[in-house]
């Protein structure tokens, strides 16, 4: 299903910028052959349900009825999505059978001579195909856009069995009979493929997310930068994958570096996040003073008793014995600012370089704040 939603992330879009993406996604023929699959057995479940309304009618002497039409099977032989430009993809199918069955009444009457008779009949249409094109798009508003064109099908041999009845009074109005049931089914069959495409498409569209919220203040955005691509190996996209503060929308002023290309395509798809997604969370989280924190020991949770200046085993007091001499049963309290925005970086491995201002006071009994001294440090904080 989650490849579901990567396939319609691609037709969301906004602006044409030739800014590099923060986010790209791959998709691969392997990941869009689930997609196909998906389709195909939705295309098999919506066909199934059509109605054909009942044929009725006369010829020169016989009045006759096609009643109770129904779909009874309905198989894709090989369905497949291909690129077609840089912006569509063709989805064809071939080999697809389709049989139908229902009931027949018929009367006929010359002179003296009067038949009637009713039983069942099946239609089987073989070798059907169809081809349609997939449009990818936007609609500007950061909501995408899949249209449909270009819907055509051909029709191999059809085969019809009335059973009972006579043969000779078939041949008056079968062919006539089975051609409307036939034009029926082409009426339709472009309609459903449109629907499925384009209701479904939009339905799982509006659904996804292009902003998720990051914490309490923060979200990411994951609009589309451009109409995704197709080229011969890969359906990519392009997401913009920019943290913004969430009442003040202004972007972080440097923008990614190019992903390196991708020539693997043993997988259904493949993510790329650039260290920029991370660089702008950073960003606005010391914009907006988020990386200025106290740790005290109402705050660390874990081993309180770390900041006290006497203990027994392990303390602060321990660590630096003048604290512990100067002022006995307190706790120390770390004031840390950072005086640069950290910056991460993706390799093989993830660092986050930062550099901050860490002020050491001791909280005394009588409550008040006594500065001891200041760190500056800089430090990769972060690795693994
Ligand atoms: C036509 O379709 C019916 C119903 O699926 C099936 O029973 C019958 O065998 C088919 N006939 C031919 C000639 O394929
Ligand atoms: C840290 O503690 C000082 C002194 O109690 C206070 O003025 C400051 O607002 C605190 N900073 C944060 C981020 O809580
Ligand atoms: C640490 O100090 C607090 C008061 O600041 C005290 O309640 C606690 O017992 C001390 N812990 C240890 C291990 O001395
Ligand atoms: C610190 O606390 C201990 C135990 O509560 C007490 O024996 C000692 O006198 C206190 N020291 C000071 C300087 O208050
Ligand atoms: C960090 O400390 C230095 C002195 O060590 C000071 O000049 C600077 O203003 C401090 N920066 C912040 C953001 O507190
Ligand atoms: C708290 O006690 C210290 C000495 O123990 C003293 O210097 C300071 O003025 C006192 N502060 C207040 C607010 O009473």
């Amino acid at each position: 299903m989650w490849l579901l939603l990567i396939f319609s992330l691609l037709i969301f879009s906004k602006g044409l910028s030739a800014r590099n993406p923060g986010i790209r996604l791959q998709i691969t023929q392997k990941g869009i052959h689930i997609v196909n699959t998906v389709a195909a057995d939705l295309l098999t479940k919506n066909v199934k349900t059509m109605k054909i309304t009942k044929q009725t009618g006369h010829d020169i002497n016989v009045n006759y009825d096609l009643t109770d039409i129904k779909i009874e099977k309905f198989q894709l032989g090989k369905s497949s999505f291909t690129r077609y430009t840089d912006t569509s993809l063709r989805w064809t199918a071939e080999n697809i059978d389709l049989d139908i069955g229902g009931q027949y009444k018929y009367e006929y009457s010359r002179f003296f001579v009067k038949y009637s008779d009713k039983g069942s009949f099946t239609v089987n249409f073989s070798a059907m195909s169809f081809k349609i094109i997939i449009q990818l798009g936007t609609d500007g508003s950061g909501r995408s856009t899949v249209r449909t064109f270009q819907c055509v099908h051909t029709y191999g041999p059809i085969k019809y069995v009335f059973h009972g009845g006579q043969d000779w009074i078939f041949k008056l109005f079968a062919e006539k009979a089975i051609q409307g049931i036939r034009n029926q089914i082409q009426n339709n069959i472009c309609g459903i493929l449109k629907d499925l495409v384009e209701k479904n498409g939009q339905r799982v569209l509006s659904n996804v997310k292009v902003k998720i919220p990051v914490g309490n203040s923060m979200m990411v955005d994951y609009r589309l930068l451009s109409v995704p691509s197709m080229s011969t190996n890969y359906l990519e996209v392009h997401l913009r994958g920019t943290v913004l503060w969430r009442n003040s929308q202004t972007e972080a002023s440097f923008s990614p570096a190019t992903f390196p290309s991708n020539y693997d395509t043993t997988k259904m798809a493949y993510i790329a996040i650039s260290n920029y997604v991370f660089n702008t969370m950073l960003y606005q989280a010391y914009r907006h003073n988020m990386l200025v924190f106290n740790i005290t020991s109402r705050n660390i949770g874990y081993k309180k008793s770390m900041l006290n200046t006497t203990c027994k085993d392990n303390c602060i007091g321990k660590l630096i014995p003048q604290i512990a001499k100067s002022f006995p049963n307190c706790s120390v309290e770390l004031h840390m600012t950072s005086t640069k925005q950290p910056v991460t970086n993706i390799g093989s491995i993830v660092s986050v370089t930062a550099e901050g201002n860490i002020s050491v006071y001791v909280r005394e009994l009588n409550n008040s704040l006594h500065y001891l001294f200041r760190v500056l440090a800089v430090s990769p904080i972060y690795t693994m």
